[in-house]
């Protein structure tokens, strides 16, 4: 949510800050702006995309070696070229950028404006810039002055600032928002997303919450804490795919994404699956294995797409591994009250790794005493680092704001988790060898599901007159009914809804007519004649339906009005199929309504606000 840069070296600044930008334009894309310090510090901002603050500064590009820039995610104040950052103070000698909310933002902006200050935005971040002149004003050095702004402030931030009499400087501080630090030989890089800068830094400095930073060209970087200790801390060599940041011959990231996904299951899986025994070992659980055969109860904490990705794990993993398990929104666990002990394990999942609701469960998590896991995309991500122990589920950088892949390699790793925990409980060799072995053929049986591609679009095509959708299922099918419905309204803004089949007839039918598709997902399981019976009571009622089915499945066929076809698999493991053909049709849906994909309305990549 927001993405900040700045670079301060020995090469002009402005070339690396749009670049940086265009790699961070998934964390926001309302507005953006740059900010150099060269003599004087030269603001250009715009509204809209990177490409129209691009279009800006190809007249009029300011020089300097020492900058900042940000690409914003609207929280106060609606996009606007005013509301975007660098923000300046009075005086125009200081700017800054920030990621995160201000909360007290409303008491010191009166504050200020009582004692003169002119505001130019509606955002909460401008405080920072006055704050700071104020201070600066107070105080001989200019770090005591950073310093005292912060201890006014309450929220979260990530900060970065530049100030006309410190040429060369950037200022920076974290609280609840992300920040790392990278290098390499004289130049110095602050940003909120280590892959944003990998091509520029040999490694990079995990700033953790309350830790602030003063970086110069050659320098080490001056770090110190909120209780004014200085510390040194560990710079982190990271090896980075930078190819996985483009989008090579796709037009969106998110069809790039999706096609991966054979790939990025073999990667979740390798070195960790031994179909012929049936087992899963994961190094980064080793040093908990002891702790995790005394948990009696697992606590799934997500959001969006990660927590149906945890629903999908609960059927399995009470279902084969016999643990009890909850999947709670990561948005409300900590506000409920939960009653947690030694005995429960709290597991977060997450692509980003920074999602500041599931972030806020785990802190919550510990404080009473559970064992907290992390099933996590993003290596160095705050929640990797501050689980005890935890999976990464390797699915690369994920840029298409709507999660595809993650949530692929995110089922896996659960599906592996199952058998990690089941065969320490009560799970048959034989049934986890059975899993085992169908989990080795996913990948080949996602690459047919996205030859389906043509045939999905035809789809998108005949239904593009749709304005409400339900998506259904039953078991392991519900998460993916509610996944699915995700998607579609989050990149085509169709209203859908997901529900579990034998739930339409609680309420929700009462919606069902001609024009009120629903798209069922109905691979043949266990409840397979079940869900049936929901078919024909929406058939009944004239809704048009859409069933994804096995291959072989003729019998639907008169059913329903269309039906895709994929292939069986284990019931346990189905769901690591039936998403894709649910991908495919939003993103089809998508296009057809005249939208990018890849930038949803209103949304952005890792939500760092609560
Ligand atoms: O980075 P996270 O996995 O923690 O993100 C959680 C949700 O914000 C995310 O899955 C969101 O729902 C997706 N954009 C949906 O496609």
């Amino acid at each position: 949510m927001c993405g900040i840069i700045g670079y301060t070296g020995t090469q002009e600044a402005s070339p690396f800050l749009l670049a940086g930008l265009k790699r961070l334009e998934y964390r926001g894309y309302d507005s953006a702006g740059i900010g150099v310090l060269n003599k004087e510090i030269n603001i250009v901002r715009a509204q809209g995309p990177i490409c129209e603050l691009e279009k800006t500064l190809v007249k009029n590009t300011p020089d300097g070696s020492c900058g900042i820039a940000h690409t914003r995610w609207a929280t106060h104040g609606v996009p606007s070229e005013a509301n975007a950052h660098p923000h300046r103070d009075c005086s125009g000698d200081i700017a800054i950028i920030h990621n995160g909310i201000i909360e007290n933002h409303l008491v010191l902006r009166r504050a200020l404006t009582l004692r003169g200050h002119v505001f130019k935005s509606q955002t909460d971040s401008e405080v920072i810039s006055h704050l700071l002149e104020e201070t600066i004003a107070d105080t001989d050095s200019l770090q005591d002055a950073f310093e005292q702004l912060l201890g006014q402030l309450t929220g979260a931030y990530g900060i970065v600032a530049m100030i006309k009499s410190s040429p060369g400087t950037l200022f920076v501080a974290r609280m609840g928002s992300p920040i790392v630090l990278g290098r390499r030989d004289g130049d110095r890089f602050v940003c909120s997303d280590a892959t944003a800068m990998a091509d520029w830094v040999d490694d990079v400095i995990y700033l953790d919450d309350g830790e602030r930073a003063l970086l110069q060209p050659n320098n080490e970087p001056i770090i110190w804490t909120k209780e004014s200790e200085n510390i040194s801390k560990q710079h982190h060599t990271i090896s980075w795919d930078t190819s996985v940041a483009s989008k090579k011959r796709y037009a969106h990231f998110m069809l790039k994404e999706m096609m991966e996904q054979p790939k990025v299951v073999e990667d979740t899986m390798r070195g960790r699956l031994i179909a012929q025994k049936g087992i899963a070992h994961f190094g980064g659980l080793e040093d908990v294995r002891e702790r995790l055969r005394e948990i009696d109860r697992l606590i799934i904490v997500a959001c969006g797409t990660a927590y149906y990705a945890g629903c999908v794990g609960e059927y399995m993993l009470e279902h084969y591994a016999g643990i009890p398990v909850e999947v709670e929104l990561a948005s409300e666990f900590r506000y409920r009250h939960p009653v947690i002990n030694r005995h429960t394990a709290v597991l977060a999942i997450t692509q980003s790794g920074e999602t500041a609701d599931t972030l806020a469960a785990i802190r919550e998590a510990k404080t009473q005493g559970a064992l907290t896991l992390g099933i996590v995309n993003v290596p160095g991500s705050t929640i990797a680092r501050e689980t005890d122990a935890g999976i990464y589920t390797r699915a690369g950088s994920e840029i298409g704001v709507a999660s595809t892949k993650a949530f692929i390699t995110q089922v896996t790793a659960l599906a592996m988790l199952t058998l990690f925990f089941g065969r320490d409980r009560n799970l048959e060799e034989t049934e986890a060898i059975k899993i085992a072995k169908e989990l080795e053929l996913i990948p080949d049986k996602i690459e047919s599901i996205l030859k389906l591609r043509p045939q999905i679009k035809a789809l998108a095509d005949k239904y593009q007159w749709m304005q409400n959708a339900f998506f259904l299922g039953r078991t392991y099918q519900a998460p993916i009914a509610y996944e699915g419905a995700l998607k579609l309204k989050e990149i085509s803004l169709i209203h859908a809804e997901g529900y579990s089949a034998g739930e339409l007839k609680h309420g929700p039918l009462a919606l069902i007519d001609e024009r009120f598709p629903s798209i069922v997902i109905c691979p043949r399981d266990e409840v397979y004649e079940k869900t049936l019976s929901n078919i024909a009571e929406i058939k009944a009622r004239k809704g048009p339906v859409i069933a994804i089915t096995d291959i072989g499945n003729t019998d639907i066929v008169e059913l329903v009005d269309d039906v895709i076809h994929i292939p069986s698999t284990h019931e346990m493991l189905s769901p690591l199929l039936t998403a894709i053909p649910t991908q495919l049709f939003a993103y089809e849906m998508s296009l057809l309504q005249g939208y990018d994909p890849d930038k949803p309305r209103n949304l952005a990549k890792s939500v760092t606000v609560e």
